[in-house]
């Protein structure tokens, strides 16, 4: 526990108003959207200033308690969820849009500006900020920034580094660092912004983001195919890009998944088809027109049963809507859902998603799967019961597996919603000691104390030399802790 005086420091910076520790906002904020985490924090810090976030960072120095910052707290791998002797730093009220630069094709926003706000305001003035992760009505720019977030676009348009051009970042020091800028090109030494984005709240205390946008497409168009067989899509998927058409979103749902996505948005789908994509092509309108016309001869080379194109942007809009309300319709089913993101090369879609169906039935699971199946990037999610502890011990060996699978195929144990806590068991296996290692360092290097956002990622192991992190019970924790614990 944080004693009582440090917390009457901390009030004293924010002020008590932005000071929360009652029981009840103690448990709001105990987690974030990932299952099976949870852990009370000290308080809630509302910091109004860039200062107030130094202040407190190096208040943290001194004490020696923990600060683990928080936008909307929709994150799926536990980035967000406090740790032993922490505080959580809640950055979801600087949610102002500064400056949008017609000329330089660049938005300055504060780290609290929803996605889909983001979005909206862009689009009315003709330009397009590409990134579109599922829980883009809710998630923060700056959660996408720390979590290096990637979403439906992903195909054509890449993540949300990829637009990235400048931060202003507290460290944990309490400096205040800004690095990159406006010039189209710069390589004017380290490139220090891209060490931060992905850095999942470890680094910096991310206070402001300069955007890249990109001129809104001309024209687009979704098509919703349903298929008999699961092998026919995940083959269509592959001729798609081997046709070298990049479709702005290229998104699967299995059988599981579509009953589920029917039953909460009622949009007339097919629940007995076994595989649905949803492809959406932007671009020049007579490049639009032509991609689809190829898309859907693809489609149907690989026996769709039917290709149901939306009539408008209106529909265009719910079935992607549909799509994005996957995570949500599933977790209806049992009280657990465990989402999760193993990607693999595009060529092995379909042998990881055969994969992924015989491990559910080895372990007995109920799995429904959808993704950005272009990507490679797919969305194994067990639906389970924590109260059923063996039910959730076999979870645990079947996502061990999936990953195992994922990685042996070239991939990775998440292809956008970042370590963690849920996965750093597996980043320690899977990345290799050289990466882990110089990961620590320069971890330890910018947070000697390990106090911002201490334990994600991986586990704070000192190294031979170097201080030791002052945390010492919470890294002992970490280190015996698994994904499921
Ligand atoms: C999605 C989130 C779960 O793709 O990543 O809907
Ligand atoms: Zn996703």
């Amino acid at each position: 526990m944080i004693p009582q005086a440090t917390l009457s420091k901390l009030r004293s910076i924010v002020g008590k108003e932005n000071f929360l520790d009652s029981p009840e906002d103690k448990i709001s904020y105990s987690y974030d959207g990932t299952p099976l985490l949870k852990q009370l924090p000290d308080g809630i810090a509302i910091p109004r200033s860039v200062e107030h976030i130094a202040q407190i960072l190096k208040l943290a120095n001194e004490d020696g308690f923990a600060v683990v910052p928080r936008g909307s707290g929709s994150g799926l791998s536990g980035g967000s969820v406090p740790v032993e002797n922490s505080i959580v730093l809640l950055m979801n009220q600087w949610n102002r849009i500064l400056e949008i630069d017609r000329q330089n094709l660049a938005v300055w926003v504060e780290p609290g500006v929803i996605t889909a706000t983001l979005h909206e305001a862009t689009e009315a003035l003709g330009f397009l900020y590409p990134p579109d992760p599922g829980s883009s009505t809710i998630c923060t720019i700056g959660g996408n920034v720390a979590e290096n977030a990637g979403g439906l676009r992903g195909l054509k348009y890449g993540v949300t580094k990829n637009y990235v051009l400048g931060l202003e970042v507290v460290l944990p020091n309490g400096d205040i660092v800004m690095t990159g800028g406006k010039s189209v090109k710069d390589v004017a030494g380290y490139n220090l912004k891209d060490w931060l984005v992905g850095s999942e709240g470890t680094l910096g205390v991310i206070t402001r983001v300069l955007l890249k946008l990109i001129p809104k497409p001309e024209a687009s168009k979704t098509m919703l195919v349903f298929y008999d067989k699961l092998s026919d899509s995940a083959e269509t998927v592959s001729d798609i890009i081997a046709s070298k058409i990049t479709p702005a979103a290229l998104e699967f749902l299995d059988n599981t998944t579509i009953k589920c996505v029917e039953d909460y948005a009622h949009l007339g789908l097919p629940t007995t088809i076994q595989s649905l994509l949803l492809i959406e092509v932007d671009g020049r309108p007579s490049v639009v027109e032509e991609d689809a016309a190829k898309i859907i001869e693809l489609c149907k080379k690989h026996n769709a049963r039917e290709v149901r194109v939306a009539a408008n942007a209106q529909e265009a809009l719910k079935l992607r809507t549909a799509r994005k309300a996957a995570f949500s319709a599933l977790a209806r089913v049992r009280p657990t859902t465990i989402l999760e993101d193993a990607t693999v090369p595009r060529s092995e879609v379909a042998p990881m998603l055969e994969r992924i169906e015989s491990i559910a039935s080895k372990y007995n699971l109920t799995f429904g799967n959808f993704g950005h199946a272009g990507d490679g990037n797919l969305h194994p999610t067990c639906l389970t019961d924590e109260r059923d502890t063996a039910e959730i011990h076999r979870a645990e060996k079947a996502f061990d597996e999936i990953f195992t699978e994922a990685v042996k195929m070239g991939g990775t144990i998440t292809g956008e919603h970042g370590v963690g806590l849920a996965k750093m068991r597996f980043l320690e296996k899977s990345a290799g000691d050289v990466a882990i290692d110089m990961m620590r360092r320069i971890k330890q290097s910018l947070d000697p104390n390990g106090i911002l956002n201490p334990g994600k990622i991986f586990s704070l192991k000192p190294r031979c030399e170097g201080p030791m992190p002052k945390n010492q019970e919470q890294v002992k924790k970490f280190l015996e802790m698994g994904a499921f614990t």
